[in-house]
């Protein structure tokens, strides 16, 4: 069989398919699933201060009599508790040590926030930390997430924080929804980030059906056209 063990940042893994943070990584039962299937790593889904998701996590697109034509992520970080997380991660490591377990983190903009956690993150046994520093919506308003990734002083500074911190491997995850990514990057890599993760969601539009307050874009021009098609 081929040999697909790869060095990324630092981290060492079977092979260089990994999940990124997302839906699929939010549990140590998810992980050990996608382990079992062969991926050779994981990023966690983000952790850190609570948030309460909402259900739907995504706003689905209708169009004319088209049902999701597209869908977009409405989903905030982790909503479980941060010590449940930290727990199913090093009990995820343990089982499996061959494979590269991310831990990506967003806590609010302080030295000692970023501190905190990425010692919490380290005591797990991870093999790396991931920066959010993309998430597009309800973080960002929070001062977090894109509202860092599209300054790259704010990326520059908290990723000096994080590095004072780290002894293992940090990745920074941009955002797309900037005029030049190479900006924010070379920030992080200023830092001395170990490595860069292209790229977290990109902005789009959504809308909410005011009748059922679902999220129900209406990209057919007239109110609620698409959205009522969509359910009939
Ligand atoms: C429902 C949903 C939740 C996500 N949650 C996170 C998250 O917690 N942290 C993060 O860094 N990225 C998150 N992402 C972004 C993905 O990791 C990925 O960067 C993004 O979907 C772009 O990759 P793709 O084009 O392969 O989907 C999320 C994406 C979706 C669709």
């Amino acid at each position: 069989m081929a040999d697909l063990r790869t060095t990324f940042a630092g981290i060492q893994s079977p092979n260089p398919f990994w999940l990124a943070s997302a839906p699929p990584t939010n549990s140590g039962a998810q992980v050990h699933r996608a382990f079992e299937a062969g991926w050779g790593g994981a990023v966690w889904k983000t952790i850190g201060a609570p948030v309460l998701n909402v259900s739907n996590r995504y706003g689905a697109w209708h169009y004319g009599s088209q049902r999701m034509l597209a869908i977009n992520n409405v989903e905030l970080i982790s909503d479980r508790p941060l010590e449940t997380n930290l727990r199913e991660i090093s009990e995820v490591k343990r089982a499996w040590p061959d494979r590269a377990v991310i831990v990506s983190a967003m806590v609010e903009s302080k030295p000692e926030a970023w501190h905190d956690i990425v010692r919490k993150i380290e005591d797990t046994g991870a093999d790396g930390i991931e920066l959010n520093y993309g998430c597009p919506h309800g973080m960002s308003e929070r001062g977090m997430g894109a509202a860092v990734g599209q300054v790259p002083e704010y990326c520059e500074q908290i990723s000096r924080w994080v590095m004072q911190a780290a002894h293992i491997p940090v990745i920074m995850k941009l955002t797309p929804n900037v005029t030049n990514v190479a900006l924010p990057a070379r920030a992080g890599v200023a830092a001395g980030v170990n490595g860069l993760s292209l790229i977290n969601t990109v902005n789009s539009i959504v809308g909410v059906d005011l009748n059922s307050l679902e999220l129900t874009p209406n990209i057919a021009g007239k109110g609620g056209h698409a959205a009522t098609l969509g359910r009939q």
